[in-house]
């Protein structure tokens, strides 16, 4: 167990408001390739094909990408240790929300609930004209790219970069940042506006920082106070068990 394991059980056991903020590398032992670092998925796709222009002026090519890139890798997949552990932590009550970059629904799975998917999510399609929801499956993502009922582009609900955070999302996360005293930060580089800032907000407004990472993240040496490094999923479940030597 690394040293200041204890020290930040004691931060959770001990704090008023804990939540959680995560990124892809809590999924990287799921199997989902996170964005950046070696074998990163933008070492081997340009991120302008992310961008809302590309998807609106090629929606065809833009959903081949999108569907073997996220759909067919998400259903291949499975919540891992960490999302469990975090899910636990909030039936428990230690946790009060999480704060989720992730667009691939293992936070969900694994049964946490008070979740801000600060990029949206994979599970359901929006269309372009009538902004219907409509939740995503293999048959009506067979055909690319997946139309409407009114005859509208239907778009992964997911944020695109050049596009806003989702409102709710956005305002349910500033509440989560308003009221924690202590944040989780687990597997993110902390590189991408707007979501990047909210745990140095979150630090400005006095929270204490817990930062779990396999190496160090734009937040480590400046506003994290416990850096547990290591994998996710080993590393949050020792967490809980020092938590559960607390909490008796
Ligand atoms: N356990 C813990 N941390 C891990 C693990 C692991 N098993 N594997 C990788 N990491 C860490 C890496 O060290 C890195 O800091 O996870 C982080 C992944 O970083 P990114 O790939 O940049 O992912 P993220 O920070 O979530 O990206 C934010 O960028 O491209 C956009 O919209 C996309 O939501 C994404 C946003």
């Amino acid at each position: 167990m690394k040293s200041n394991t204890r020290e930040a059980a004691g931060l959770i056991f001990n704090s008023r408001y804990t939540c959680a903020f995560t990124g892809a590398g809590i999924s990287e032992e799921s199997g989902i390739p996170t964005f950046r670092g070696e074998d990163g998925l933008w070492t081997k796709y340009d991120p302008e094909l992310f961008d809302i222009s590309y998807f609106t002026a090629n929606p065809a090519e833009s959903w081949k990408l999108l569907k073997k890139l996220f759909f067919e890798t998400f259903a291949e997949s499975r919540p891992n240790e960490a999302h469990y552990v975090l899910a636990r932590l909030e039936q428990g009550g230690l946790i009060k929300a999480l704060i989720t970059q992730n667009i691939d629904n293992l936070h969900f799975e694994a049964g946490s609930r008070n979740i801000a998917e600060y990029h949206g999510n994979c599970r359901d399609l929006v269309c372009l004209r009538c902004r219907k929801l409509v939740r995503a499956n293999d048959k009506i993502i067979g055909n690319l790219p997946p139309v409407c009922r009114c005859g509208g582009t239907l778009k992964p609900d997911i944020i695109f970069f050049g596009e806003e955070i989702p409102r709710k999302a956005a305002l349910k996360a500033q509440k989560t940042v308003n009221k924690t005293d202590l944040m989780i930060i687990v597997g993110t580089t902390g590189e991408v506006y707007p979501a990047s800032l909210l745990p140095i907000e979150a630090n400005r407004r006095g929270a204490k920082i817990i930062e779990v990472n396999t190496s160090p993240s734009s937040y480590t040496n400046v506003i994290t106070d416990i850096f547990l490094q290591g994998k996710a999923s080993t590393t949050l479940k020792e967490l809980e068990d020092e938590i559960s030597i607390l909490t008796g």
